[in-house]
Formats: C-alpha cells, sequence, structure tokens
C-alpha cells in the first residue's frame, strides 16, 4: 500500500476554542504535513517530522501555501432538494407544500434518486464537505441511491429515508407499518457497510401520526446505536400546528420526548424557538441542536442564539448545517458566514476558530463521529479539505492585508465559496480534482 504525504499549513482542533488567543485549543503547523496510508491518517504534524516517517515511496503533493484542514461536516441536509433551493416567496409550511413536497415526490422514480444522488455528492466534495447527515425522501429508493453512491465513494455518511404518512401528498407517504418495515431493511443492508450509517429520520411531528411516532421510538429502541433526526421548533405556524395535533403536550419537545427520541445521537434541525424546559430536556438527554442559519433567514424563521445555548448552566450541543434546499447555499463556509451575522443579531460574536471548530471537530463531536472523522489526529480517516484565501481577485487583494491566521479564517469564512476549496481528500483519496465535469 502506497502512502501519501501532504505538505501545506495543517490546521486541526483539540476543543473549542473559548477566545482569539486560546492557542491551546487547536494544532496549527506553518510547515505541516500529514501521512495517509489505507485511508488514514498515519500520523500528522511538523513536516521535517513527518517527512522522516514517510520512506521514499510516499506520492508527496505540496500544497503550500494553502490551508489543510478536516474536511467540513454538514449536520442537516435535504439531497431530494437540489431543484427547489431557491424558490421563492414562502414560509416553511407554505414552502413544504408548494415547492418541497411536489419535488419530493419525483423520487419514486429511483433513476431520478440516482442522478440526484451523484450530483449531490459531487456538490458536498466540491465545497469541502465530506460528511453529511441527509434526509433522504420517503422513498426506500431514494436511500438505496444516496447510500450505492456515498458507498462508492468510500464517504462517511449518515441518512435514512424520511418516515412520514400524514399531511403531505399521497405520492409522499409511507405508512407506520411500511415505514418500520422499509427502515429496517436500509439498516439491515446500509447501516456500518463500509463507512454507511443510517439514520432514524421520523419527518417532523407533524407529518406523522402517534402510531408512526411510536414505530420511531421503536426502532430507536431496537437500534441505540443509530441516529435519529428530524426538525423542532423552526417556525410558529409549525409549533401552533403541532400543539394541535398533539393537544396533550406541554410543548413541542414534549412530542419526541414521550415517544422516546432524545437522546445522545438525536439530531433536531433547527430548534429557534425552545423554551428553558425545552432546551433542559434536549441538554439533560445530550441531545442536539442543529443551527440552520442559511435556512433561517431564507425562511424567515427567527434567529439561533447560539451563545445562549452554550453559555446556559446545561449548554446545548450544537452541530451546523446548511439544511439545502430550505438552506441557500452548499458552501459550509458560506453557512457560518452567515451563522457570524445570525449571532450579531443576537448581540454577539463566533470568533473565526470557533466557526471552524464547529465545521470540523465541532460538528464531528455533535454526530458522535469524532473518532473518525472531524481532526487530523493520527488513526483517524483521511478526509481533508485543502483552502485557498486567494483564489479570487477581491481575496487576493484583502489578503495583501491579513496578518494573522485569525484574520486569514474569516476573510476564508466571509468571502469563500467552492472555489476556495484547492482540493478535497475522501479516505485519503484526492476526491474534488477527480470530480467528472
Ligand atoms: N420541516 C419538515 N421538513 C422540512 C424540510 O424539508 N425543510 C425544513 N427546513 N424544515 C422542515
Ligand atoms: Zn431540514
Amino acid at each position: 500500500m502506497t502512502s501519501t504525504l501532504l505538505r501545506g499549513r495543517t490546521l486541526t482542533f483539540l476543543r473549542w476554542p473559548e477566545t482569539i488567543d486560546d492557542h491551546s485549543a487547536w494544532r496549527y503547523e506553518e510547515d505541516g504535513g500529514l501521512l495517509i496510508s489505507d485511508g488514514r491518517i498515519v500520523a500528522s504534524g511538523a513536516y521535517a517530522d513527518i517527512e522522516k516517517q514517510a520512506g521514499d515511496g510516499a506520492r508527496r503533493i505540496d500544497h503550500r501555501p494553502h490551508l489543510i484542514l478536516p474536511g467540513f461536516i454538514d449536520a442537516h441536509v435535504h439531497f431530494p432538494q437540489m431543484q427547489i433551493i431557491a424558490s421563492y416567496g414562502a414560509e416553511l409550511l407554505d414552502w413544504l407544500n408548494k415547492y418541497t413536497f411536489p419535488e419530493e415526490t419525483k423520487f419514486r422514480d429511483a433513476q431520478h434518486g440516482r442522478r440526484i444522488a451523484r450530483l449531490f455528492l459531487d456538490e458536498m466534495v466540491r465545497h469541502g464537505t465530506t460528511t453529511v447527515a441527509a434526509y433522504c425522501s420517503v422513498h426506500k429508493a431514494s436511500a438505496e441511491a444516496f447510500f450505492a453512491e456515498s458507498h462508492d465513494r468510500n464517504m462517511l455518511n449518515i441518512a435514512g429515508k424520511v418516515m412520514m404518512d400524514r399531511n403531505a401528498p399521497d405520492g409522499l407517504l409511507d405508512t407506520s407499518q411500511s415505514g418500520y418495515d422499509d427502515s429496517k431493511a436500509l439498516i439491515a443492508e446500509w447501516h456500518g457497510k463500509g463507512r454507511q450509517l443510517y439514520s432514524i429520520t421520523p419527518r417532523f411531528a407533524i407529518t406523522s401520526t402517534p402510531e408512526q411516532m411510536e414505530m420511531a421510538g421503536t426502532l430507536c429502541r431496537e437500534h441505540p446505536d443509530l441516529h435519529m433526526q428530524t426538525h423542532l421548533s423552526e417556525n410558529h405556524a409549525e409549533i401552533a400546528f403541532t400543539q394541535e395535533l398533539y393537544p396533550w403536550s406541554r410543548d413541542y419537545t414534549d412530542v419526541y420526548e414521550r415517544y422516546g427520541l432524545l437522546g445522545q445521537k438525536s439530531l433536531f434541525g433547527h430548534c429557534i424557538h425552545l423554551s428553558e424546559r425545552e432546551a433542559d430536556a434536549l441538554s439533560s438527554t445530550g441531545s442536539v441542536a442543529v443551527f440552520c442559519p442559511t435556512s433561517n433567514l431564507f425562511l424567515g424563521s427567527g434567529l439561533f442564539d447560539y451563545q445562549r445555548y452554550r453559555r446556559r448552566d446545561r449548554a446545548l450541543r450544537i452541530a451546523a448545517a446548511t439544511d439545502v434546499g430550505g438552506g441557500t447555499n452548499y458552501s459550509m463556509l458560506r453557512t457560518m458566514d452567515e451563522g457570524y451575522k445570525v449571532i450579531a443579531l443576537n448581540g454577539e460574536k463566533l470568533n473565526p476558530f470557533q466557526s471552524f471548530w464547529q465545521l470540523t471537530r465541532g460538528n464531528a463531536e455533535a454526530l458522535s463521529v469524532a473518532d473518525k472523522v472531524g481532526t487530523l489526529e493520527a488513526g483517524t480517516d483521511a478526509d481533508i479539505v485543502v483552502l485557498d484565501a486567494r483564489v479570487t481577485p477581491a481575496m487576493r487583494l484583502r489578503m495583501e492585508t491579513v496578518g494573522t491566521l485569525a484574520e486569514e479564517l474569516f476573510l476564508l469564512q466571509t468571502l469563500g465559496d467552492d472555489r476556495a476549496v484547492r482540493e478535497v481528500y475522501v479516505a485519503g483519496r484526492p476526491a474534488k480534482s477527480t470530480i467528472a465535469i
């Protein structure tokens, strides 16, 4: 097995950076090396040290002066929504009924699912994202298409077919039994196959009957190692409708609580309008709140209070995500740029190290996959992004005045997009330069 030796400015996080000067929270090497073999990082550190371990046979790739980071992670995204991104003029429930549900009915056609899965993962790689937690459509074939494509590329992805048995068009409904059976079959076929991970995915309380919510809880009990993903407290009309459908509930979170859906591997998209009780329920179970800034702005849903959730006595675990196609960009750089603005509207600031921690190690920890991805630590999988802060004329010009790593990261976040992603490695193999155009 030949190994690969990457050279560049390496940056990886050890923990959440409390401040912009919290240097012990990250490891940065001005002249860094990464030795990769068999899809894994074998060693990382100063190039001079790593080079000695590499031996003559290693393939050497010099990425200087670019930055080498762990690949980005997107903790909530809908792959069947590629052709409705940028759909005008509606808030959540109207947007779902007018654009999203009709679009997702197309995925009854397995061939359509395969085409979009391929284009979706191309887009992820192009933007430097090497792991996603993805929603498929209700159709089993859409999840099969997603996993097959992900497996072919040897990507570590988390995904599930959505379960939804009411309040959507006929072509988009399963039943509590078929949702259970299809999920079981997909788990048996795909969970743990190569790098694939299955997530139990009841779309949200509105599109599931109590019977289906029970079934989702049963699946979680039967498979405690699996992720569970759904939507929570995104929009006021959604919250009111949920209260009507589950009149016994204390609040929206209580619905998921009642069916046993909270836990360390439970990912709740949005979580914008949570009461203190709801935030306590999430934090005490280790559940994850997923921040989707471009989507929350685009659909006019509200401002996620990132710093309040982090700072409260019982801090929430937080991930960040695009939520395409409610989200408006595939790029996690663009996502954190909008995230910075949302947080600023709440009167706080997220410093660039905190942002890049969130995109990498922070999201990996939130998804419970930090032993595999999200850092440059030896023994983890070699999912890597190479970033160029001078890639456009405007960025090049601004870089003339940049003097610190923090400023460079902030520039990448504020002006960067897929163009700034020079290369991506998935399990050690170049993945961006090899995308068929
Ligand atoms: N809530 C239920 N389904 C969806 C979806 O597809 N996108 C968003 N943003 N919210 C949802
Ligand atoms: Zn979503």
